[in-house]
């Protein structure tokens, strides 16, 4: 199972190994070992989704070489790639025995069958059936496995149609799971070892989900009640979209504990002009404002964003207007992009495209601003203490490594019983990918 692109991505690889799981698969060492190859592809920029096709070259050799030793190797192309080009795909590479859509994987183990006896098949219907409901739970062991923090889907889909933007054509419309259901994932997860879950969704923040009675919840509503589970530690949401946070949301920082400070709230560009062009619905004076507000209701909050460079008829002008903008915020991280032109989007039809130089130079620019910001960021935290969730053994022997409440890498001499615990370190130095820290003495009171 090899999974590219988003959070939502790596969330559908996991329900879609359950699944198989209880078909009887199990995870092969390499794909020279494998029976099955599953890549949950990416189609937000064209590197993304011709990588497919590459990795997909690779796969026909392996394949060939297998047959030759009389083995089978199955290959499936699932996720946003399978969603957008359906059918193509199975015409442009002739490996590829299944095409499935992120809302039909749940029909996997049926359509396995068919393509045992020979088929070449492709599902990229969006199901009537919810696929949350027919797919297995994981067990103690996999959920173990995985690790002490999750990610749990609570929305799905985008109906925002940002006009340089894939997602709502291979996410489809905007929907919210259940309360309930979510809730009975997080305290699965949760018995089962996990002490943080990050909500996501593509819209996460435009989560609107069925409660009690007929009730409709929205995300700071969930937090608040996710809060209240026993054993977790600690709660974070992704990606969220400035025009969905409410003041709720914005307050939960300051009144939930748990809730971790940072928040990944895309902006995009920071010219008026291009955010119109780009369907953003909203100004670079609206994102400054929620960012006032945030950090009133919580002002060590840590910020990041994603930026796309060159979109159609974006001037030199323009392009310094997003780098005021980020000069103004001052971002913990981000991730930037040149723009990239994708079928069936109302960016591709434009005639004012940028040159890719130019596009390359301005992500240099912005990429380098961007950079600078982080290591002042990860400088400032050096000599505080703060509280980290050690999550996996470290590089080195003797370390373990974990996150901070701002998402960073911190790492300390610690003993591995500690991996699963909030404690409270110094942080000594900043190193470029890491922070290192030294553990507290133990105070005698839990960490929160
Ligand atoms: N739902 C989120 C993010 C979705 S995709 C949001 O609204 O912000 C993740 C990021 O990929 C986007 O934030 C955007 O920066 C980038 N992206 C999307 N389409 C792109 C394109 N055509 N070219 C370059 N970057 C793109
Ligand atoms: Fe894409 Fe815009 Fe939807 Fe985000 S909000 S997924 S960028 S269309
Ligand atoms: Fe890529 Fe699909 Fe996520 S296009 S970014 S994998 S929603």
């Amino acid at each position: 199972m090899k999974s590219y692109g988003c959070q939502m991505n790596v969330y559908d690889s996991t329900r879609m190994s359950d699944l198989l799981g209880a078909e009887g698969y199990s995870e092969a060492a390499s794909e020279d070992d494998a029976d099955l190859v599953i890549l949950n592809t990416c189609h937000i920029r064209e590197k993304a989704a011709e990588k497919i096709y590459s990795e997909l070259g690779k796969l026909a050799i392996a394949k060939r070489a297998r047959a030759a030793e009389g083995r089978e190797m199955k290959i499936v192309v699932a996720g946003c790639v399978a969603q957008a080009e359906g059918e193509e795909v199975l015409k442009r590479a002739r490996v590829v025995d299944l095409v499935v859509g992120p809302q039909s994987y749940h029909r996997l183990p049926n359509l396995l069958k068919q393509a045992r006896d020979g088929a070449r098949l492709t599902d990229t219907d969006f199901a009537v059936e919810d696929k949350f409901d027919t797919l297995p739970q994981p067990s103690r062991s996999q959920i173990l496995q995985r690790g002490v923090s999750a990610f749990v889907t609570v929305q799905e889909g985008c109906d925002k149609f940002c006009s340089f933007c894939v997602v709502p054509y291979t996410r489809g419309a905007e929907i919210s799971r259940p309360v309930g259901d979510i809730v009975n994932e997080t305290r699965r997860l949760i018995d089962a070892g996990v002490r943080e879950i990050t909500l996501i969704g593509q819209n996460v923040n435009a989560y609107l989900g069925a409660g009690p009675g007929d009730q409709k919840w929205g995300l700071a509503q969930l937090l608040e009640h996710l809060s209240e589970v026993n054993g977790l530690s600690r709660l974070r949401y992704t990606t969220s979209h400035p025009v969905d946070m409410s003041q709720d949301l914005i307050d939960a920082h300051a009144g939930l504990a748990k809730l971790m400070p940072y928040v990944h709230l895309p902006v995009q560009a920071g010219s008026d002009r291009v955010l119109k062009a780009m369907n953003r619905k909203h100004t670079s004076a609206d994102y400054l404002d929620i960012i006032g507000r945030l950090r009133a209701a919580r002002p060590d909050v840590a910020l990041s964003s994603d930026f796309i460079v060159g979109f159609p008829g974006e001037s030199d002008a323009d392009f310094e207007e997003t780098m005021a903008l980020i000069r103004e915020v001052g971002f913990a991280s981000s991730f930037s992009f040149k723009y990239s032109m994708r079928p069936g989007t109302p960016g591709a039809e434009r005639k004012d495209q940028i040159d890719e130089e130019v596009k390359r130079d301005r992500l240099a620019a912005l990429q380098a601003l961007l950079e600078e910001q982080r290591q002042t960021f990860n400088a400032a935290t050096v000599g505080r203490r703060i509280e980290v969730l050690f999550e996996k053994p470290g590089r080195h022997e003797g370390q373990i490594a974990g996150k901070s409440p701002y998402l960073q890498a911190v790492h300390v001499e610690g003993p591995v019983h500690m991996i699963g615990e909030v404690a409270r370190v110094e942080i000594v130095s900043a190193g470029s990918n890491s922070l290192a820290a030294r553990l507290c003495p133990a105070t005698g009171e839990a960490a929160a």
